[in-house]
């Protein structure tokens, strides 16, 4: 037979033929404004089984945060860009730019979730990522077409050369699935946004003279 019995925390105790089984109060209230110091700290990995040292996870998480961190600050310029375009090209250009924005946006993610297989922590402010980058800072106004599509170009060429050293870097510490990803993601999607922007610059009449 089974017999019920409170104790003072209020904690249940049931008994069934003899065996004793505690369970907790339960109540439908969120546990609101609660706070802890953080459980794992920036530069702190975690151990995961996926067979690589130490220092090749901890050199990779420090590339790839880096690398997020450019490409969150290009993904911001464009969305930029693509509110403040104007003039005969505002259509295309206003789509593009956002077509862009979209692609980076996919980057920010994988990267940020390769940080995490590694053990890391992947930046996630954008405060924090101002803080990382070195992608200059646009004003605060709007420029024209061919002032934003080079400060465009420059900042992919930041986040290429970045990525191309952090492609010698993995190569050589056998982190093949941040290779791999720097690589077929990162670096071709960034080369293959720089042709579609750079063309814009070209100076051809529509029609010949
Ligand atoms: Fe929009």
């Amino acid at each position: 037979m089974a017999t019920t019995t409170r104790g003072r925390s209020g904690a249940r105790s049931s008994s069934t033929n003899g065996s004793t089984r505690r369970t907790r109060r339960v109540s439908p209230q969120p546990r609101l404004g609660q706070k802890a110091p953080e459980i794992q700290q920036f530069d702190r990995l975690r151990l995961l089984p996926i067979a690589l040292s130490a220092a090749a996870r901890s050199e990779s998480c420090r590339l790839l945060n880096e690398i997020l961190a450019d490409t969150m600050i290009l993904y911001a310029l464009y969305k930029k860009s693509h509110w403040n375009v104007a003039g005969p090209t505002f259509y295309q250009l206003h789509l593009l730019f956002d077509k862009h924005a979209g692609e980076q946006l996919e980057l920010i993610d994988l990267l940020a979730e390769r940080v995490q297989s590694l053990g890391g922590i992947a930046v996630g402010d954008p405060r924090h990522a101002a803080e990382l980058t070195s992608i200059e800072r646009p004003p605060d106004g709007a420029e024209d077409v061919p002032a934003m599509i080079t400060r465009l170009l420059r900042a992919h060429e930041k986040l290429i050369a970045l990525t191309r050293h952090a492609l010698d870097l993995t190569e050589r510490n056998k982190d093949w699935g941040s290779n791999d990803l720097l690589m077929g993601d990162v670096l071709r999607r960034n080369e293959l946004q720089v042709w579609f922007i750079a063309e814009h610059l070209v100076d051809v009449p529509l029609v010949e003279h």
